[in-house]
C-alpha cells in the first residue's frame, strides 16, 4: 500500500516539509473555479492511502472544495484517508449561548468527521471539553504545540516571565513555562465584544524581565494588545509573544508592536508572515504510528 501526502497548492510550503517529515510523495490537489464561484478539485491518482493536508483558518472557502475532494479521493480508490488540520475551524462555539444560535462543533464534528478515518489537529481553539473523541467519529488525535514554541525562546529563559492573557492560556502557558524553566502567570480578561477585551494587571513581578505573552490563536489580536499595553507599563526588560494559530492580518501585527511587542512567533499551522516554528516533526510523529498500523 502507498502513501502520500495531498495538499492544496495555497498550503503547498507547510505540506511539503509534512512530507518530507514522514518521506513519502506531496501531490497537489488541483482546484478549479467555475465563473459563477464553484469549486471543482480533481486529486492526484496513485496513492491509496492519503494524508489530506488542510489547515481549516478562513474555513468557509476551504470546506466545500475539501469535501468534495473526500468525494473524489474515496471514488479514486484511496482507502485510508487521514486528515491532518493543524487548525480546526468552528470548534469554539460548543453550545448554545443565545436562542436563535448554532451549535457549530457538532456541524464541523459531523462534516468532517465522518468522511476521514482519522484525524490530526493541533491545539483546537476549545474552552471547555478539549477532548474531541465524542465530536468527529473518526480517530481524533490532538497535539499540542506549546513545547516546540517554546524552544523558540530558549535564548530569553533567564528570569523570564511567561504569561498567558487570560484563564483559557493558563495550559499553554504552563506547558511552556516548564519547558524553560521559567516562572508563569495568567491575567484576568473580561471580553466585552469581538473586538474589545479588558485585562487586570498581572500579580507577579514583570519589572526587568524579559515577558513571553503565549496564547493558542492571535485573531482580532484585542486579547494580545491588551495583554501588552497592561505590561508594557510595568517595565519588562523586553516583550514578546508567542502563538500556536495566527489568524490575524497585518493591522494587527502594527498594533501589536506599538503595544510593545518587539517579536510575535507562530507556527506554521496557520499560513502568516510570523511562521517561525515547524509543525511538520509534530505532526509526521503522530502520523507515523498511524501510517505503520
Ligand atoms: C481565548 O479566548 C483565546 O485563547 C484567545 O485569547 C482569544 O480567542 C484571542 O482572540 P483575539 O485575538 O480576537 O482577542
Amino acid at each position: 500500500m502507498s502513501w502520500a501526502v495531498h495538499a492544496f497548492a495555497d498550503e503547498a510550503a507547510a505540506a511539503k516539509r509534512l512530507a518530507e517529515a514522514l518521506e513519502v510523495p506531496l501531490q497537489i490537489v488541483d482546484l478549479h473555479r467555475f465563473p459563477d464561484g464553484e469549486g471543482m478539485p480533481t486529486v492526484p491518482h496513485g496513492a491509496d492511502r492519503v494524508v489530506a493536508y488542510r489547515s481549516l483558518d478562513r474555513p468557509d472557502p476551504k470546506i466545500m472544495p475539501l469535501l468534495l475532494a473526500c468525494d473524489a479521493w474515496r471514488r479514486a480508490g484511496v482507502r485510508e484517508l487521514v486528515l491532518a488540520a493543524p487548525y480546526m475551524a468552528y470548534l469554539r462555539q460548543d453550545q448554545r449561548f443565545a436562542p436563535g444560535q448554532p451549535v457549530s462543533d457538532a456541524v464541523i464534528g459531523a462534516l468532517i468527521g465522518e468522511r476521514f478515518d482519522h484525524l490530526v489537529t493541533v491545539d483546537p481553539h476549545r474552552h471547555r471539553v478539549k477532548n474531541l473523541a465524542s465530536l468527529f467519529r473518526a480517530p481524533t488525535y490532538v497535539l499540542t504545540a506549546a513545547p516546540i514554541l517554546a524552544e523558540a525562546f530558549r535564548a530569553d529563559a533567564a528570569n523570564a516571565l511567561v504569561v498567558g492573557p487570560d484563564e483559557e492560556s493558563e495550559p499553554w502557558a504552563a506547558t511552556f513555562a516548564a519547558v524553560l524553566d521559567a516562572e508563569h502567570t495568567t491575567l484576568r480578561k473580561v471580553r466585552r465584544g469581538d473586538r474589545a477585551v479588558e485585562l487586570a494587571a498581572p500579580e507577579a513581578r514583570v519589572a526587568g524581565r524579559p515577558v513571553i505573552l503565549v496564547d493558542d490563536i492571535c485573531s482580532s489580536g484585542a486579547t494580545l494588545i491588551a495583554a501588552a499595553a497592561q505590561l508594557r507599563r510595568l517595565g519588562p526588560s523586553s516583550l514578546q509573544a508567542a502563538v500556536v494559530h495566527a489568524l490575524h492580518g497585518s493591522a494587527v501585527d502594527a498594533a501589536l508592536k506599538a503595544a510593545g511587542v518587539s517579536r510575535l512567533i507562530s507556527t506554521d499551522g496557520c499560513p502568516h508572515p510570523s511562521n517561525s516554528v515547524s509543525l511538520a516533526g509534530l505532526i509526521a510523529n503522530t502520523l507515523k504510528d498511524i501510517l505503520a498500523a
